[in-house]
């Protein structure tokens, strides 16, 4: 599903950065560019990060 429409990233997309090596929401938003933009999508993207980082 589409997380960030402003820079078109997915919920699979922040998984795959946390696996690629980020480990905060900061180093997810470099990595993907959602929230750069009209930062809307930040608190879902900001869940999805915690929840994958705490699966790992
Ligand atoms: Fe993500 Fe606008 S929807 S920055």
């Amino acid at each position: 599903m589409y997380v960030c429409l402003c820079r078109n990233v997915t919920d699979h997309q922040i998984r795959q950065a946390v696996e690629d090596g980020a480990r905060s929401w900061r180093e997810v938003q470099q990595q993907t560019g959602c929230g750069t933009q009209c930062g809307k999508c930040a608190c879902t993207g900001k869940d999805i990060t915690r929840e994958v980082i705490r699966e790992e």
